[in-house]
């Protein structure tokens, strides 16, 4: 089979599949998102989902972390919930809340973060899945049922995932995003310069975006984009195409004085200003 494909998406366009909101809108139609991550030494990510999400529009974000980092979210962005989970107890109601759940940024790959992935795996609810959630999953240690969900690996976690060579990865793009696809369902989203777009339908390519974003936790505020749409009720592949779309546009926005330097944050603004 033979791609197609489907190039030149317009940022501009895609937003007008957002719904309009309404003169009565309240915070419960742009739905729950949460965010599952930030082990010991990686709290920024789950940080940058969150605020992500909710620079994206969704009406709450709540995010499970570990206890340490709560009071570092909440100082960074006070409309940010998080919650100290240490047990089953601690998650069940914030994984019953959410309509969406962010799984990977800076999830790590200890006991607590095999217990939380595991957790959100088996709620039944439409997952984004990034990062170490991906690494878990290809070493076997969790697995995937249902096709309710987004995987944004980078092309090292999308070689992990196929088994083979990042070289072999990037060799044909279109090829590993499909495989990836056709392995494990949902939509997968391949990133780097050029990020692919697939679901069972013709693969998507984005052209926004630019070298400044090869720094820690570009990749983190995309889940939390990409999670904010999938809340406010886009289909999948449609949260996802814009998502990606609009993460690579606001950087390209940030860098217009400079790629060098950028840093992930510089992104919120610009997230709202499309
Ligand atoms: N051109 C265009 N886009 C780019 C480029 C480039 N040259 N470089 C990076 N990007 C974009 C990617 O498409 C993606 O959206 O920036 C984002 C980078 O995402 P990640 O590779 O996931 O980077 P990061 O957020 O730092 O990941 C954090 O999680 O995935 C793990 O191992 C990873 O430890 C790291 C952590
Ligand atoms: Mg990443």
């Amino acid at each position: 089979q033979v791609d197609a494909g489907v190039f030149g998406l317009d940022v501009t366009e895609l937003l007008e599949t957002l719904p309009q909101r309404p003169a009565n809108a309240h915070k419960g139609m742009y739905g729950t998102v949460l965010v599952v991550g930030g082990d010991y030494g990686m709290a920024g990510a789950a940080a940058l989902a969150a605020e992500a999400a909710l620079r994206c529009g969704a009406g709450l974000v709540q995010v499970a972390t570990r206890p340490e980092h709560v009071s570092a979210l909440v100082a960074r962005a006070p409309e940010v919930m998080p919650r100290g989970v240490e047990s089953g107890d601690d998650l069940a109601p914030m994984l019953a809340a959410a309509d969406v759940i962010v799984v990977g940024p800076g999830l790590g790959q200890s006991d607590w973060s095999r217990f939380l992935a595991q957790a959100a795996l088996a709620s039944g609810k439409p997952l984004v899945l990034d990062a170490d959630v991906l690494n878990l999953l290809a070493a076997g240690e969790l697995t995937l049922t249902g096709t309710d969900h987004i995987l944004t690996p980078h092309p090292g976690e999308a070689a992990r995932l196929l088994d083979c060579a990042n070289a072999e990865v990037q060799h044909d793009r279109f090829a590993s995003a499909r495989a990836l696809q056709e392995k494990l369902g949902g939509v997968v989203v391949l990133k780097g310069n050029g990020t692919l777009i697939t679901g069972t339908g013709p693969i998507m390519l984005s052209d926004y975006g630019n070298p400044g974003m090869a720094s820690g936790g570009m990749g983190d505020v995309l889940s939390g984009v990409i999670g904010s749409f999938v809340a406010q009720g886009l289909e999948f592949d449609e949260a996802a195409a814009l998502g990606v779309c609009l993460h690579g546009a606001a950087a390209d926005l940030a860098a217009e004085d400079g790629m060098h330097g950028l840093i992930a944050s510089d992104l919120m603004p610009w997230l709202r200003e499309l």
